[in-house]
């Protein structure tokens, strides 16, 4: 696959996105990385979808816990996998979740839910059926950028662009700190607790591009990402100052 930069006729501007390439960007790493910001802002300026894989996990853990599901029992959970009907939006805009039709994009991110899915994450039959349903969303998809733990290694494998992402502990924690309104010490408490739970299903690919966050901006770490998918593409990349 490859993409040449296309001339406006109305404009005469040369095009810089790679959309509808079919391009694969794949983006880990541990969570207060900056992956959702990056990967959304990153697929604005490609003009790709984008597929958060987290918000997957996250929407069976609210709705087995809207049924007062046990998540620590891996046997009922695994049975249940496959109940709910997950749907997610991939544009990097507005991305939504919705199970059996109910749009649950805030509420998945409340404190109950984030404390519970690794428990549900990690569960072989719940990867194997997201698995296989994010897989189909990157090929429906016509070019997305997607962000997980596992995109570069079993997700997408075969991603020509993938970047892992990283940042400082203390520095993903004040991050997570702001979002959460709780203190910076309680917050990494919790996120060292995840780090050792998700760390079974996150990697690193060999191939992926490591990028440390911890003193870049936002659009720094964008820039990056869209440069390397832009090499890749053979499309000319211009430097974007501010977004
Ligand atoms: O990135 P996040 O915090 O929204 O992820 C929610 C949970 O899902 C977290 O426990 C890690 C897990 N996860 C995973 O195991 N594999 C992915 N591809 C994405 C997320």
């Amino acid at each position: 696959m490859n993409v040449s930069a296309d001339l406006d006729s109305d404009t005469g501007e040369v095009s810089d996105t790679v959309s509808d390439s079919g391009l694969i960007v794949a983006v880990d790493g541990p969570s207060g990385a900056g992956k959702s910001s990056a990967s959304r802002g990153a697929a604005t300026e490609l003009g790709l979808r984008y597929l958060d894989t987290g918000s997957m996990y996250r929407a069976l853990t609210w709705w087995l816990l809207d049924r007062g599901v046990d998540v620590s029992d891996a046997g009922t959970v695994g049975a249940l996998a496959a109940e709910p009907r997950i749907e997610v939006g991939t544009d990097p805009q507005a991305p939504w979740v919705r199970v059996d039709g109910t749009d649950i994009t805030s509420v998945i991110r409340t404190r109950e839910v984030t404390d519970a899915v690794s428990a549900v994450a990690v569960v072989p039959r719940v990867r194997a059926h997201l698995i296989a349903q994010q897989r189909d969303i990157i090929a429906q998809a016509g070019g997305i950028v997607a962000e997980g733990r596992d995109i570069g290694t079993v997700v997408a494998p075969d991603a020509p662009v993938k970047v892992y992402l990283t940042a400082a502990g203390a520095e993903r924690a004040s991050r997570r700190a702001v979002e959460s309104s709780r203190s910076p010490a309680a917050t990494r408490i919790d996120q060292d607790r995840r780090d050792r739970l998700d760390s079974a299903q996150s990697g690193k690919a060999d191939d992926a591009v490591e990028i440390d966050s911890t003193s870049l901006s936002l659009d720094q770490v964008i820039d990056t990402i869209v440069r390397l998918a832009r090499e890749y593409s053979g499309v000319p990349h211009q430097r974007h100052q501010s977004r």
